[in-house]
């Protein structure tokens, strides 16, 4: 099915798993930490959406850094490849074997170690889910920096380890901003002890930032310790119609410029990105009477001053309104509302499951250029398929995905290489937020000079030589 038809060969300097080695990893990890169930393999090897599947026939469980470290160095004398596994809800096919590669789960590593009050820092296990270190957080009086709409099954090393943007990247920015230190542990056992808890600290090469982003291919990380801001008190949530994406760029710029601080995202999703969450999502309803809008927009603002922030967000849709850049609007009365309005632009990719097959594709563009991709996908494709634009807009990120009943070769012929052609030639990149994982790893040079990428590979090669990690992923293959 398209783009993940890649045709590639199991590296034949693997070795494959023996009885032996399952002995040995029972012996280390105790019986029920290593899983060979036909269910919960098909589970293991199948991704979110269903579009990537290994055929691994060994998931391992380990509860301590030192048994992450003890498996890696045995998988690395032996051979054997290995796929690190988060929450599984990575959509680049990076987080799934691509033959019969070990997979290892760190979800049974999810302690909160610490959290300092003063500073906010956060210092936990990496498979912690991201829902819970935010709801551990609220009784704090901290917010995560980041969230996305698989939050209640992604790790904090499964966003790490993709340096996921998601709806809070405007406002606390990336999470190489955030994430001050980390543990990780390389192909050949030995654990990376980089988890420091300062905001400032130029001894050196900063090597936490390699594995933020490595998606799997340079260790398994562990630990990690985060900046995480104050949860303020007053958050408001407007969702707005555009008739135009000239209105939303303008509205963006407005938003920035008289929003400013209490700014705190700024999604966009167009009519066709509507249509599909009221088509396939139960118990959703468009806020908005039914109209002819081609675009919403939703603004949350996240301040200290209930009153003050309501007033700055009044004022500023006024305007708006009379400016005509807001063609409609509502703004919500309380959290449930609130919630529904995010259901429909964290419902989307759910919905596009239900509606069949779907070619998905994350891009950093210009804003003022980001819709022009999606009017000529529309037009390349005409109407045989669904093509959808939604995403962060005030980060510059859109999702375009183009939505068929099957996956289907001329449609996708006419899709790829155009899709990555036309961000290359402005100057995008082809993968804002998602990664590269199994999907994207011959596109690399669409974003990335070659003297770039083989200083990647020589920095594969170093930290791990027999290429164990993550195989198939991420640098060409
Ligand atoms: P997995 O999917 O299990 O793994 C992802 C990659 O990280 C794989 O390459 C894997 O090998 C590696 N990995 C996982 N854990 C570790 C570890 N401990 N050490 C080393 N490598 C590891 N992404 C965004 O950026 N923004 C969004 O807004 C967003 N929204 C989403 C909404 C939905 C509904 C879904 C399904 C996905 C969304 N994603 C988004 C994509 C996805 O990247 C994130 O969900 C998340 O960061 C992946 O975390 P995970 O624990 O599921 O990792
Ligand atoms: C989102 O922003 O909704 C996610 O990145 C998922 C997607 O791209 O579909
Ligand atoms: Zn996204």
């Amino acid at each position: 099915f398209g783009s993940a038809s890649t045709k590639i060969q199991r590296n034949p300097l693997f070795a494959t798993i023996t009885s032996d080695d399952i002995s040995h990893f029972k012996e280390l990890l105790g019986e029920k930490n290593v899983i060979q169930d036909r269910d919960r393999l098909l589970t293991a090897n199948m991704d979110w959406m269903r579009k990537y599947e290994g055929s691994s026939q060994l998931l391992l469980q380990p509860r301590s850094t030192d048994e992450v470290s003890q498996i890696l160095k045995y998988c690395n004398s032996r051979h054997l490849a290995v796929v690190p596994q988060g929450g599984n809800t990575g959509l680049v096919g990076g987080s799934v074997p691509v033959f019969d590669e070990v997979i290892i789960n760190i979800g049974s590593m999810n302690n909160v170690i610490s959290l300092d009050k003063v500073s906010g820092i956060l210092v936990c296990e990496a498979g912690c889910i991201l829902e819970n270190l935010d709801s551990f957080l609220a009784n704090q009086g901290f917010i995560m920096p980041l969230d996305l709409g698989a939050k209640g099954s992604c790790q904090i090393g499964g966003n790490v380890s993709t340096n996921a943007g998601g709806l809070r990247f405007i406002r606390y920015g990336s999470l190489h901003g955030s994430v001050l230190g980390l543990e990780a542990v390389l192909a050949n056992g030995s654990v990376l002890d980089m988890l420091g808890t300062l905001r400032k600290d130029n001894t050196g090469y900063d090597l936490k930032h390699l594995f933020i982003g490595s998606e799997g291919t340079l260790g398994i990380i562990t630990k990690i310790s985060i900046l995480t801001p104050p949860r303020l008190s007053s958050v408001n949530l407007a969702f707005l119609a555009c008739k135009d994406y000239l209105s939303c760029q303008k509205l963006l710029q407005e938003a920035k410029r008289t929003l400013g601080e209490v700014l705190s995202a700024f999604e966009f999703l167009d009519s066709y990105s509507m249509d599909m969450v009221l088509t396939h999502l139960e118990g959703v309803r468009n806020p908005l009477p039914p109209s002819t809008y081609n675009f919403y927009i939703l603004i949350e603002t996240t301040g200290s001053s209930e009153s003050y922030d309501k007033e700055k967000l009044e004022a500023f849709l006024l305007c708006s309104m009379e400016g005509g850049l807001i063609s409609d609007g509502v703004v919500a009365q309380d959290i449930n509302q609130a919630s529904s309005f995010w259901r429909i632009r964290e419902g989307i990719a759910e919905a596009l499951m239900k509606a069949g097959a779907v070619y998905k594709y994350d891009l950093s563009l210009p804003v003022e250029q980001l819709y022009n991709v999606v009017n000529e996908m529309r037009s390349r494709l005409g109407p045989s398929a669904k093509v959808l634009g939604y995403g962060h807009l005030g980060d510059g990120n859109l999702h375009l995905n183009i939505s068929t009943p099957e996956y289907d070769d001329t449609v996708f012929a006419q899709i790829e290489p155009f899709v990555y052609e036309w961000t290359s030639k402005h100057r995008g990149s082809i993968s804002a937020e998602h990664g590269l994982g199994l999907m994207k790893a011959n596109k690399i040079h669409y974003s990335k000079s070659s003297e770039t990428v083989q200083l990647m590979a020589s920095i594969k090669k170093l930290l791990d030589p027999n290429g164990i990690m993550n195989p198939y992923k991420v640098l060409p293959h």
